[in-house]
């Protein structure tokens, strides 16, 4: 993208507020425009403060579908499940939040084409992708290594796939489904989430090297056809 904004806080509280402000606009847009919102949103750790604060606005909630970014293949339930974190804010409000991935299996492409199916299914673009990054680079689970050029370079109409990192994340070594790079720089809103000194020079370092990056997050950011905005707080 020509357009990447960084928008910094003082503290993950702050961030929480204002990135939980921009995502209820975005859905209320929506909303507005054609009746719905179906929005994409990251797991991990960083935005549970966030979605902690957007569960509590005034929203036509059942009218907003969720999907997360990207899963971990475990079952639901399973404190690594991305979707149950997300479930355990959204669902008490009555939207529709949407397992990717419905048992653990050891098939991560079979798991990868039954995730691609579900999306297929979605009113599409997205109207918003809301992204975290690793450390090294990673966003959503496209991850450095065997799987980037496929998730990154993959059928135009694909909109997730199955991965197996390697090496394995330490934070939750499973294999993974993910949004492809098609999916997510479609969308109508890609905004980032982040806290740190270290993803915030990986990011910068990304940015730099362009569309040639060896980080994930690199390759994406070139990619968006629409500007970014990127939400930083220590
Ligand atoms: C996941 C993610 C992933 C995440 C980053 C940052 O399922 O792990 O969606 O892309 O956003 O790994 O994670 P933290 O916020 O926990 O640092």
């Amino acid at each position: 993208s020509d357009e990447i904004e960084w928008w910094d806080y003082d503290d993950a509280k702050e961030m929480a507020e204002a990135v939980a402000g921009d995502v209820q606009f975005i859905i209320e847009s929506a909303i507005d425009a054609r009746g719905a919102a179906v929005v994409a949103l990251s797991g991990g750790k960083t935005p549970i403060p966030i979605y902690d604060k957007l569960a509590r606005a005034k929203l036509d909630w059942k009218r907003v579908t969720i999907v997360p970014v990207d899963e971990r293949i475990v079952p639901l339930g399973d404190p690594l499940s991305n979707v149950t974190m997300i479930g355990k804010a959204f669902i008490p409000k009555g939207a529709r939040v949407i397992p990717i991935v419905s048992q653990s299996t050891a098939d991560h492409k079979a798991a990868g084409r039954a995730a691609d199916a579900i999306m297929q299914d979605l009113h599409w673009p997205l109207d918003l992708c809301l992204l975290g990054v690793g450390a090294d680079g990673h966003t959503a689970s496209i991850f450095p290594g065997p799987d980037y050029d496929e998730a990154l370079n993959g059928p135009r109409e694909r909109r997730a796939l199955g991965v197996m990192p390697d090496p394995l994340p330490v934070e939750a070594p499973v294999p993974r489904v993910t949004l492809s790079r098609q999916g997510i720089v479609t969308a109508r809103a890609l905004m980032i989430a982040v806290t740190g000194a270290e993803k915030r020079r990986v990011i910068e370092q990304a940015i730099a090297q362009g569309p040639s990056s060896p980080y994930p997050i690199g390759r994406v950011l070139a990619d968006a056809e629409l500007p970014v905005d990127i939400h930083w707080a220590p």
